[in-house]
């Protein structure tokens, strides 16, 4: 096994042994809503938001015990995002992470109350780390709730929910996948900038990786769900995707340029981070037709 490959499950196992501290509360009234959050939070996935964080961590030689709680706090925000997402007055999906939708096992309004819950402890879990400063953790929230809101992720949403069924332009799909999911990507980049403490020049390339990665995996995602790879959920739902609007050619053309500009704003940075090159080559395998 490569060394970066070794480093990612190493650092997988430690996101997810966190993720399952940060939830272990004893036996309380809310239970279910504890339950219904962790059924979400723990199930099998990707962790590539909190792995972003720990990459340039890794890369800038800060002790990794720094980013672990604020990278769990952008995992978080991930799962909330992603229970909203699924609910039936959003993208009414039935599947996430390989199993029933959370609103398909919990009721839909504990499924809500998880989300909510998620994206408030998110910012609780930051606020209360022993290891953060108090500059460091007022930059960390600036960030996230920038990212998460209504300039960011959220703003996303509500153009991706609006341009349903609509023919939209480039620019407005753009706009949606800046925000609908760059965004995100974005603050993990910028929470290594700032735990690292980066130089000035390099959170420069840090946002411009991260936007051009984001946009990448959006795009790849719209590739992922076009109906000869999976269940076609976008197509029946006439959302507007890249695929729907460039076809599938262009789109795979698309994610590749767009991984090539993230990849050569990482090479911008001072230190080479070894892991943030490596999860950015690993995208390329997802572009289906390179997946071989
Ligand atoms: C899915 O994200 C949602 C999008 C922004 C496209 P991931 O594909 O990273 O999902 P998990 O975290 O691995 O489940
Ligand atoms: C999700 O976009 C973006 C979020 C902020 C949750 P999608 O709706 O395309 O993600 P999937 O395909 O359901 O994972
Ligand atoms: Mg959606
Ligand atoms: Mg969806
Ligand atoms: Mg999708």
């Amino acid at each position: 096994m490569s060394d970066a490959k070794l480093l990612k499950q190493t650092y997988v196992s430690l996101i997810n042994h966190r993720l399952n501290e940060l939830v272990d509360f004893k036996p309380l009234p809310q239970k279910e809503l504890f339950e219904a959050a962790k059924y979400s939070l723990l199930a099998p996935c990707k962790r590539l938001r909190p792995l972003f964080v720990l990459s340039i961590l890794h890369g800038y030689g800060t002790p990794l015990q720094l980013g672990l709680d604020p990278a769990c706090a952008i995992e978080m925000i991930h799962t909330y995002s992603l229970i909203h997402d699924d609910l039936p007055c959003m993208d009414n999906d039935d599947l996430r992470r390989g199993r029933p939708s959370l609103h398909k096992v919990y009721p839909e309004g504990l499924a809500v109350l998880a989300g909510d819950f998620l994206l408030t402890y998110a910012f609780e879990i930051i606020t209360t780390s022993a290891k953060l400063s108090n500059s460091q953790k007022l930059d960390l929230i600036t960030i996230l709730s920038k990212r998460s809101g209504a300039k960011g992720m959220i703003g996303g949403q509500v153009v991706d929910l609006a341009s349903e069924g609509q023919s939209i332009g480039w620019d407005t799909l753009h706009f949606m996948h800046l925000h609908k999911t760059a965004a995100l990507f974005t603050a993990c980049l910028e929470f290594g900038g700032i735990l690292a403490d980066v130089p000035k020049v390099d959170r420069a390339a840090l946002l411009s990786c991260g936007r051009a990665l984001g946009v990448a995996f959006q795009v790849i995602d719209d590739l992922l769900d076009e109906p000869s790879q999976k269940m076609g959920s976008d197509f029946a739902k006439e959302k507007a995707t890249t695929v729907s609007m460039l076809g599938i050619q262009k789109s795979e053309e698309k994610a590749k340029l767009l991984l090539d500009e993230a990849f050569s704003s990482a090479k911008k940075l001072s230190k080479q981070c070894s892991l943030l090159n490596a999860l950015i080559k690993e995208l390329y395998s997802y572009i289906p037709s390179l997946s071989y």
